[in-house]
């Protein structure tokens, strides 16, 4: 029996398109922790000096808000030529044919939409950049750890990850939200039901629980507000503080991600009780606050080329 063909092995980078974008660069570089590793007037590539990727958060100055792109690793060139082929057999719309990429640390890859018209790329070859482990305490974001996108479109959305992408259902919270996943790490992309489609959150993992909860409270002093946290997850084992950006697109902080078995792994669906969302009991039942902020705004960039 042939493979089932699985390209991607995690997301690189999520690109986003700013109204506020100064104030973004200051929230990355004075609250969040991100390290900037290039950039040009109105735009900015963010990194972590942990990450062999060349940065994990790409921000664009724009009257509109919204997804520039949401870039996924490939394991080779030959993978991300396969997957254009299968795309174009599948009338899936490219947006730029299989080439080399000119953003930093190069490489090959191919853009397209997917069916809600969020631009993906998949890319091989990209050139890792310089890293070393995190130090104790050391309270800023190791790498990205996931992104969990609204879509009026669930079904569909799931069925062409898992289609094209070769994401693998982990779980579900209740009907609302699915867990996919490229490998053993619990997910790497989130579905939720949504009323339209928009960046529900963006995650990034931190070295440990310590850190994690010295960055939820670094966060805390300067005045922000934490919208859900600090809690642990059932669905994913994994613990979160969840604060809102200078633009209203919703950050996390995470740790201890759930390992599971990628071939055997039977999904499961979690309950909405607040036991469950919430393991440790100070987080509790998802907040008000929260539901609002991470319903968002309507994505202004659907079916949009990116200019970067
Ligand atoms: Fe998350």
């Amino acid at each position: 029996m042939q493979a089932p063909f699985r390209p991607v092995t995690h997301v690189r980078h999520v690109a986003m398109a700013v109204p506020n974008y100064k104030e973004a660069v200051d929230f990355y570089q004075d609250l969040w922790g991100l390290e900037r590793v290039a950039d040009d007037s109105g735009l900015s590539f963010w990194g972590t000096p942990a990450d062999p990727e060349q940065y994990v958060v790409r921000l664009r100055e724009d009257e509109k808000k919204g997804i520039d792109l949401v870039a996924y690793a490939a394991r080779s060139a030959a993978d991300v030529d396969q997957l254009a082929e299968r795309l174009v057999a599948g009338n899936i719309k490219l947006d730029r044919e299989p080439g080399s990429l000119d953003t930093p640390g190069g490489g090959y890859g191919v853009r397209f939409y997917d069916p809600d018209g969020v631009l993906v790329e998949v890319s091989a070859d990209v050139a890792p950049k310089p890293f070393r482990a995190l130090e104790e305490r050391e309270s800023i974001p190791q790498n990205l750890s996931h992104f969990v996108l609204n879509t009026p479109n669930l079904e569909a959305m799931k069925g062409f990850y898992e289609e094209y992408l070769g994401l693998r259902l982990t779980d579900w919270l209740g009907n609302v939200l699915c867990f996919m996943r490229a490998g053993s790490q619990h997910h790497i992309l989130g579905l939720g039901r949504g009323r339209h489609t928009a960046i529900n959150h963006v995650s990034f993992e931190m070295r440990g629980i310590d850190e994690y909860m010295r960055g939820s409270g670094r966060l805390l002093r300067a005045g922000q507000e934490v919208l859900w946290g600090p809690g642990r997850h059932t669905a994913g084992d994994n613990t979160f503080s969840y604060f809102l950006d200078p633009n209203g697109n919703v950050h996390e902080y995470t740790t201890s991600l759930e390992v599971v078995d990628d071939e055997n792994h039977e999904p499961r669906t979690y309950d909405m009780k607040p036991e469950t969302q919430d393991q440790w009991g100070f987080g509790g039942a998802i907040t008000e606050r929260m539901l609002a902020a991470q319903a968002n705004d309507p994505d202004q960039k659907l079916w949009a080329s990116s200019p970067v």
